[in-house]
């Protein structure tokens, strides 16, 4: 069934690659682009900056943006995807929830009671908050949360190892491309020919989401998983794809190959439904000695895989390490989010 949805901030980053991916996936049609003030009123191809490498969707192009309010957004609307800035999303995305079921890419709302925090093939029985969280505000509509763009890469390669091993603690560095901190976030004069050791909260979010994806629900909350989880963020000067080095120590004796066809085997809720947008093989194990690569392997599995490479024994008794890529605004994004809606429209809607 074809779904109408509306996107929030589709002139920005991630916005645009919504509409960019929105525009190829026959289950859904845009019928409203919302954005700010300035952009209201205008032609989408007038008011963004398009920074897409396919040209904007035709049957976006005319369309005229409307303002980031409820009552401008069409009544048969049956997902709303939002990307909008950090400080906004809170109140806006709870106005749209009373009617509409939010797909919502902001960090504000991730760890609150009742709004399931969600990347399919991991944790798609979160989902079942979804109807307290419409009973205890009263709305016909909820809101579902996707992770932060470098933890949705993590996670997707620790779920099949946390569910049959045993974590001692997990550490990892990252290496995130400038996209994911939206057009005007990182001034080319200071990535090029550089690379930045901070990336605002991003450490914190990357320990707190991961246990919470692998905890279990009780209720309206969560009970994360508990094991010690080290983050490091970087910020380096590659545009699109997220890499990151990732050591776990285990409490079983385990090896190499172990890892790899772990990881390989598996499969997920969107894969065992066939959802479209669902790739083949979450995680795409590759036997070069130097990849996965930001530049190589960022559009696998049509940017919704994450890579990983370099499985290798640690220095350290039990320990490994590995090197993965993933999209930050495909899978770490929009897709995430259009991953999920395809979910929630076939256990849910
Ligand atoms: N980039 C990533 O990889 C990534 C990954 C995961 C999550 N996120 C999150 O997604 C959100 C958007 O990020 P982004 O990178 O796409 O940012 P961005 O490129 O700066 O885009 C911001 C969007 O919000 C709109 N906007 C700005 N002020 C507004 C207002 N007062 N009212 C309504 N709309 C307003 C902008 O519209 P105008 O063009 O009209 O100003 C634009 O469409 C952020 O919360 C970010 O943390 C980003």
């Amino acid at each position: 069934m074809v779904r109408n949805v509306c996107v929030l901030g589709a002139t920005g980053m991630v916005g645009q690659r919504f509409i960019q991916l929105l525009s190829q996936v026959p289950d859904f049609n845009i019928v409203n682009v919302a954005a700010s003030e300035k952009s209201a009123g205008k032609r989408y191809e007038d008011a963004v900056t398009w920074h897409q490498t396919t040209p904007i969707p035709e049957e976006v192009r005319d369309m005229r943006i409307v303002n980031t309010n409820p009552d401008e957004i069409s009544d048969d609307v049956d997902f709303v995807f939002a990307s909008l800035p950090a400080q906004l999303a809170e109140p806006v995305e709870a106005a749209f929830a009373e009617k509409y079921i939010v797909a919502s890419n902001a960090s504000v709302n991730r760890m609150k009671e009742n709004i399931p925090l969600v990347i399919p093939e991991v944790n798609p029985e979160h989902l079942e908050m979804m109807e307290l969280q419409k009973d205890i505000n009263g709305w016909d509509g909820c809101i579902v949360t996707n992770p932060n763009c470098s933890t949705i890469a993590l996670t997707l390669t620790l779920k099949p190892l946390f569910d049959k091993y045993t974590f001692k603690r997990v550490s990892v560095t990252t290496m995130q491309a400038v996209s994911g901190a939206g057009y005007n976030g990182v001034p080319s004069m200071g990535i090029v020919d550089n690379l930045i050791p901070y990336i605002g909260g991003e450490e914190e979010k990357m320990q707190s989401e991961t246990l919470h994806l692998l905890g279990k629900v009780n209720g309206g909350l969560v009970d994360r998983a508990n094991f010690p989880l080290s983050a490091s963020c970087n910020r380096v000067a590659v545009v699109d794809g997220h890499t990151e080095s990732v050591s776990i120590e285990f409490e079983e004796d385990i090896t190499v190959d172990d890892i790899e066809k772990t990881l390989s085997e598996f499969r997920g809720l969107p894969q065992e439904r066939n959802l479209s947008f669902a790739p083949k093989q979450p995680v795409i194990v590759r036997k070069e000695e130097d990849r996965p690569q930001p530049r190589m392997d960022r559009d696998a599995g049509h940017g919704m895989s994450v890579s990983v490479g370099r499985v290798r024994e640690d220095v350290f008794d039990n320990s490994f390490k590995y090197t993965l890529v993933g999209h930050n605004t495909i899978r770490g994004a929009a897709g995430a989010s259009i991953l999920n809606a395809q979910l929630i429209s076939e256990l849910y809607l």
